[in-house]
This record gives C-alpha cells, structure tokens and sequence, in this order.
C-alpha cells in the first residue's frame, strides 16, 4: 500500500455501514490498520445512532440494507451541515443509482466485489475531497453572509429597519435574541441571517423545534447524554449545545417548552454551563441562543406557563416582525420576488400578474403571512399557461367571490332558449323595490349592491313608477343604524 494511505487515513473516524458481517469485519480490519478508527452499523438505524452520536470523516455505505437503502440514509444527509463523505458500495450495478449518488453528495461509488486496496484507494479520495469541500462551505459560508440581509424582500419601513438592524445584531456579540411573529412571517429567514451575518457564520447553525419532541427526548438532543443515562442511552450522545459551539442555536417555538427545561436553560444563559442528562460535570460551551415565538410570551407567563426570569433573559434583543396584513406595501415586491424565482426555477417565461390578479392580492388579509404568499404564488407559475397570470389562477381562498363563482349547485337555471340579462335585472330589480315598497336603501340591500347602483338601473331601464320614492336615506326609522353597512358595489 502507498504510505500516503497512513497519512491521510490516520485517526480518521470511520463508519462501515453493510448488513454483511464478513464486509464490516474485513473493512474495519484493514481501516484500523491504515490507523484509522472504524466503527460498524448492520442497519440504517445503527447507522443513524451513531451519526447521532459521533463524528466521522467518512461513511463506506452499502446500498442495500436491511431496513432501508443506502440512497435513502444518504439523502437524509445530504441536507445536513456536518456529515461524513460517502463512498457507496453495491453488489448491483446501476448507473442510474451511481448518478443518484453522485447527485445527493457521494464521493464515490465502488462495485462489489471489491478488493480491500481499491477501497482504501477510494476512502483517500473521499478524504482528499473532504478537504476541499471545507473549503468550499467556509467560501459559501462568506458568500451567505454577504447577500442573506438581501434576501429579506420588502420595501416597508419595517422590512427595510430589519435589513439595517440584523447586522448590528449579528456584530454585537449578542449572545441571546428573541424573534417573534404571526406563523409565516419570517422568523426563520431573520434567525439565519443574523447567523450568517456575524463573525461566527462559518460556525455552525443548528436548529430544534422545541414542541417537535418530549421533554426527556428534546434535553438529551440540547444537552447531549452520558451513556446509561437512561434505558435506551447505550452510548453517550453530544447535544445541541456542544454541538454548536462557537455558532448559533435556533430554539423555535420557544413558548412551547417545558417549565422544567426552561429552567435549565436560563442556567445555561446566566453561565454558559450545563449538564449532560446522567452528567455529573459542567461543560462550558459559547453559542448564541435565537429563540423564536408566534405565541405571546407575556400571556404565557401570567398563565404560568412561561418563566418570567426567562423572558427577560431572552428578551434582552428582541426582534419583532409585523404580521403582513399589517405591511400591505410588502405584498407586491414579495409577489414580484416570487414570481420570478418560480418562473426561473420551474423555467417558465411569464409576465407576471395583471393588475386586477396583484389588486386582489393586495387586498387579500394573508393569515399564513408570507408563506401563504409565497405558496400562492408558486401554485399560480405552476398552473399557468399563459403569458400572464391573471385571477383564474389564483386559489379560491385569495379569489373569494372573484372570478367564477364555485358555489355547488346552480343559483339560477339557465333557460334553454337562453335570456337576456337585463331582462333579468330589471324585474328583480322591480321586485326587490315593489317588496320594500320603494325604499332604494333597503331594495340595495336586498340585492347586494350599492344604493347609486339601485338609483342608477331604475333611471337606466326605465322603471318610472320608483324614480321618486324614497331613498331611504336618512330614513332612520326604518334604517337601523346597526345594517347600515352596505355591500361595495363591486
Ligand atoms: N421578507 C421576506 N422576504 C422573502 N422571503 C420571506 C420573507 N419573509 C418570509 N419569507 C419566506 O416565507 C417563508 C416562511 O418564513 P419562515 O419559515 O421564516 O416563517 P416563520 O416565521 O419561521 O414561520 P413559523 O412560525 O410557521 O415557523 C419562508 O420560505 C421564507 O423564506
Ligand atoms: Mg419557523
């Protein structure tokens, strides 16, 4: 063997993930001679455990496992910041499998049955292209900080107090900021450019959702465990925290998390220590905690769900986004934004809305923030087969009553012989007038439309008998002041 293999193979973590007991033997006996420390998984759930649980430089994977495929672990991987290189291995040759590989990140791919030498060959040069690829992510990690603030769209005061605001956060050295705001409207998108802008972007980011899991489960992934610290703790496991260190931890949905570990988290703020569950010694780490909310924090605690002492912790830099019904001049850029993103990624060319479509969206209240916008949005460049997006492709719940109606049913039968629909409006118009004894008002109201509209057909198909009765305005007796609310006329 090369003795460069010692070289870059010494000391390095490495996982032999095959369900053949003769394969993980004969790969973690030469690895360990090359100097390396291999360690075994039979399954994708070992494998997973340990991934957990461990760091390593590289992952020799078979493609077919008892439990799952390798491609599957691997794609799981592939979106997560730390993971190991992979070479995969099969016994079946497929290019179109090889390609996938490939795509979701593997270094290489070796056919079974391989010769011990060739793999050792191909874990150097997995490694090699570890060391590249490190370099690449600190290069992006530099290229995120300089354009995420950017990514914020929106031309309201707020959006553009943010744009200025997250820098200043991200270079303060804050080490804990609170993020609040309706579902959708950004918090996520704020927490990772504060991240990305500061000194530690190069750091890792790592997020937890605190309702996702149970409270025994979701300290062991903060804090880590000793092995034996409860049943299924057969190794130990490092946390979050450690995890992190030097970098960013975003707590979402921190209003949801146990009175128990709340406490044990303004612990950890008020002295950078904390406790592995089963641990007996303190472990001092240094991230920046983002907690993020859509609840009110401040009813939280008074329902005494919330610690006090931890809210104020928390809230010493606090960021707070508007929902978007609340910054209606955001709607059009966000619309804009997305329309071209969707358009380059789904490689359609298209005009945009028409100004009736960008009307309604203007006016639609957007309970899922920008989110819902943004969904909206790509349904509608997806759907679309014309040059410009127009009402129809919009989803009922922006249209409301625009467009076509979608009522199941009919309202009104259509003859046959077919009609004509001023015909139609006159004799309702007619009917509504006789049934309200000439008062316009309450005829509009009947009909779903405006009072100068009533006014107006009366004159228009010459229903002379109602051109001087009353108008009801002003006619308080019988206009109560509590319906005067009238339908816009459109
Ligand atoms: N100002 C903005 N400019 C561009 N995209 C935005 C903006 N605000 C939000 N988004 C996008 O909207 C989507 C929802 O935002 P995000 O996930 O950050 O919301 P959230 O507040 O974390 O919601 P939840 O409380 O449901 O977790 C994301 O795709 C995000 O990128
Ligand atoms: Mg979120």
């Amino acid at each position: 063997m090369a003795t460069t293999a010692n070289k870059t193979l010494k000391e390095r973590r490495i996982l032999i993930v095959d369900d053949e007991l003769a394969i993980r033997r004969a790969l973690k006996e030469r690895f360990t001679e090359e100097g390396s420390r291999p360690d075994t998984a039979e399954d994708a759930q070992t494998a997973r455990t340990r991934l957990r649980t461990d760091d390593y430089d590289l992952m020799l994977l078979d493609h077919r496992l008892p439990d799952g495929t390798g491609l599957a672990l691997l794609e799981e991987l592939s979106s997560q910041e730390r993971r190991p290189e992979v070479v995969m291995m099969t016994a079946y040759a497929s290019t179109q499998d090889a390609v996938r590989a490939m795509k979701l990140g593997a270094a290489d791919y070796v056919m079974k049955p391989f010769d011990l030498d060739e793999m050792v060959l191909a874990a150097e040069r997995a490694l090699d292209h570890r060391e590249l690829r490190g370099e690449v992510s600190r290069l992006r990690a530099q290229n995120r900080a300089a354009f995420t603030v950017d990514q914020l769209v929106g031309s309201s005061r707020q959006m553009a107090e943010l744009r200025t605001l997250i820098p200043r956060i991200a270079g303060s050295g804050a080490r804990t900021i609170l993020v609040t705001g309706e579902s959708g409207t950004g918090k996520d998108l704020v927490a990772r450019a504060i991240h990305f802008a500061s000194p530690e972007a190069d750091k890792p980011f790592l997020n937890i959702t605190c309702t996702a899991l149970q409270e025994t489960l979701l300290e062991s992934e903060l804090f880590g465990h000793e092995r034996g610290a409860f049943t299924d703790a057969k190794t130990a496991k490092i946390g979050l925290f450690e995890q992190a260190n030097g970098g960013t931890i975003f707590l979402d949905e921190i209003g949801d998390m146990s009175l128990g570990l709340q406490a044990k988290l303004l612990r950890f703020l008020e002295s950078k220590q904390f406790r592995r569950v089963g641990g007996l010694k303190d472990i001092t780490v240094d991230v920046r905690i983002i907690a993020a909310t859509n609840k009110n924090l401040e009813r939280a605690i008074q329902d005494g769900a919330f610690r006090s002492d931890l809210y104020y912790r928390l809230n010493v830099i606090p960021v707070e986004i508007s929902p978007l019904r609340e910054r209606p001049e955001d709607v059009v850029d966000l619309v804009r934004f997305f329309e071209r993103r969707y358009a380059e990624e789904l490689k359609k060319s298209i005009g945009g809305f028409d100004g009736d479509a960008l009307e309604l969206l203007r006016r639609h209240p957007w309970p899922g923030n920008v989110r819902e916008l943004k969904n909206v949005v790509e349904r509608a460049v997806l759907l679309s087969s014309g040059p410009s997006l127009t009402i129809a492709d919009l989803p009922v719940s922006v249209r409301g009553g625009a467009g076509a109606t979608h009522k199941p049913g009919r309202l009104l039968e259509l003859p046959t012989a077919g009609l004509v629909v001023d015909d139609v409006v006159r004799d309702l118009l007619d009917q509504a007038l006789e049934r309200t004894q000439g008062n316009k008002s309450h005829a509009a109201r009947l009909l779903g439309i405006h009072r100068d509209q009533v006014r107006y057909w009366v004159h228009k198909y010459g229903l002379d008998r109602w051109i001087r009765t009353r108008d009801g305005k002003g006619d308080s007796a019988e206009d109560s002041p509590v319906e005067t609310a009238e339908r816009d006329p459109d």
